[in-house]
């Protein structure tokens, strides 16, 4: 039966180009939406950009430009990299466009009826890096650790949110699994921090113009992470969300003040948030300073979208950190991909051209190896794409074992001309599974793969299929 299948991404921040590390979640998003549309669920999948607030107003003018223009240079950077990497978004959203700044609207003002928001002051540190209040508890040798730099010190009147009301209602959703966080590393932390007790947050701010406006108080405009989280609702129809992928750095936002601010205002939650781990690069935290920031529409460049897509997922498993390697990059391209998958198609494709020349293929189906794919399959319902990708791999190892075993050739030499075909077959069946269970991760080569498959009588491919340039 077709079910609706809601996912999102997080929105990117438009102070900087997109990285490896803003591709990693929304390659697996696509992933995941592509395989829920290979099963024929109803899809949508939402990404887009997180444009206002006083990080983004720095960045633009430290770039002498208004924010206006930076964020559209930006964001139209952040769609050119998912063409790149074949997204297969339904829809786009920035924060800056009118129809998002209608749904904030609405949004606050029913926050503002629910009788949850009053008006205070807030005396503390903001951390422009996380676009978030920080306490003194959290810096390292005064300055923020993530982001090395020292916070601004404010006070300053905002419109408050009653976030400790929720800590209970939170918990209980949580703990019956109504709401789900995954991992259980990310869901124990979760339910940690609501047991050391909410505190009520500020959800306006005076000083930063880059904004929208609070409806009833135009001297201020609305936090920027409320302002992001509202874009999930753009899509109205699809709500509630399936599925919010995110970072482990967005849980607090994604799974405590997202809900409660849903629930203040009566809506659906999201039925369920999975927060991946972070990674370093070559061993090293990714940093504009040190110079190690990995643009994935050069990887692209060099190896294929598809390459990419297959490392990323293949080599960290999801929910871990990890670290992402030029060195490890390279040996998978070459071990899993060109050697791999590459020569598989190849040498079967050049043996049937050559002991089979009227193989007919029309009605080979891959029931040979269908259960060891049913169960790479069957793991991506837990996000495991590693170990999915794993199982497929099996498949290749299983053929070229049998190629090694059988060697078509001396069957062929023999005159063994029914078991010849016989590996023959098997060899084509299992090309026709792995072409299958590759879409959502490789689509472009699921792409190849399938006009190769279907030519008839069958060609040994004019080129590799993985070709570095
Ligand atoms: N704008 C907010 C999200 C608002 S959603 C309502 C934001 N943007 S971000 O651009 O800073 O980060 C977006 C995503 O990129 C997060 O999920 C984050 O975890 C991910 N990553 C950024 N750097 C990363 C790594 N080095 N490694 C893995 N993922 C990383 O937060």
């Amino acid at each position: 039966m077709s079910s609706k299948f809601y996912i999102t991404t997080p929105i990117y921040y438009v102070n900087a180009k997109p990285h490896i590390g803003s591709a990693y979640t929304t390659i697996a998003a696509d992933v995941l939406a592509r395989w829920h549309r290979q099963k024929g669920d109803d899809v949508w999948f939402l990404t887009g950009t997180d444009e206002h607030g006083a990080k983004i107003a720095a960045a633009a003018e430290a770039a002498g430009k208004t924010a206006q223009e930076f964020a559209d240079e930006i964001a139209k950077d952040f769609k050119q990299a998912w063409d790149v990497l074949n997204i297969s978004y339904n829809d786009f959203i920035r924060t800056t466009e009118d129809r998002h700044k209608k749904v904030v609207t609405r949004f606050l003002n029913k926050l503002k009826d629910s009788g949850k928001i009053y008006e205070g002051e807030y005396e503390g540190l903001y951390c422009v890096g996380h676009e978030a209040f920080i306490k003194e508890s959290d810096l390292v040798d005064g300055v923020c650790p993530d982001h090395k730099t020292k916070p601004e010190k404010v006070k300053e009147k905002n419109w408050f949110f009653k976030l400790s009301e929720y800590g209970n209602e939170i918990k209980n959703r949580i703990e019956s699994k109504e709401f789900v966080i995954e991992p259980e590393s990310r869901r124990n932390e979760v339910l940690s921090f609501i047991d050391q007790g909410l505190e009520d947050i500020a959800i306006s701010r005076p000083n930063v113009t880059w904004g929208i406006p609070i409806p009833w108080d135009k001297s201020q405009t609305v936090y920027v992470w409320v302002d992001a989280l509202c874009n999930y609702l753009s899509a109205s129809t699809y709500w509630p969300a399936d599925l919010h992928l995110v970072g482990k750095d967005i849980i607090k936002f994604h799974c405590i003040i997202w809900p409660a601010l849903l629930e203040a205002i009566g809506e659906k939650w999201p039925r369920k948030v999975f927060a991946h781990g972070y990674f370093t690069v070559d061993g090293k935290k990714m940093s504009k300073s040190l110079g190690n920031v990995v643009d994935p529409i050069q990887v692209a460049e060099e190896y294929g979208a598809d390459v990419l897509r297959y490392f990323i997922l293949r080599d960290i498993p999801f929910g871990n950190d990890g670290d992402f390697s030029h060195e490890r990059l390279k040996n998978r391209y070459n071990a899993d991909l060109a050697n791999g998958l590459g020569n598989l198609v190849s040498r079967t494709l050049n043996m049937i051209e050559k002991f089979w020349p009227d193989f007919d293929n029309s009605h080979i189906k891959p029931t040979a190896v269908d259960n060891m794919l049913t169960h790479a399959e069957a793991v991506l319902e837990k996000n495991a794409f590693d170990v999915s990708l794993a199982k497929i791999w099996d498949v290749i190892a299983w053929a070229d074992l049998l190629i090694e075993s059988s060697k078509p050739w001396e069957l062929a030499r023999k005159g063994d001309i029914d078991r010849l075909k016989e590996v023959l077959g098997q060899l084509f069946e299992a090309l026709l599974g792995i072409s299958k269970s590759i879409t959502p991760f490789m689509p472009e080569t699921h792409e190849k793969l399938t006009k190769l498959l279907a030519v008839r009588p069958l060609k040994k491919p004019n080129e590799p299929l993985f070709a570095r340039k």
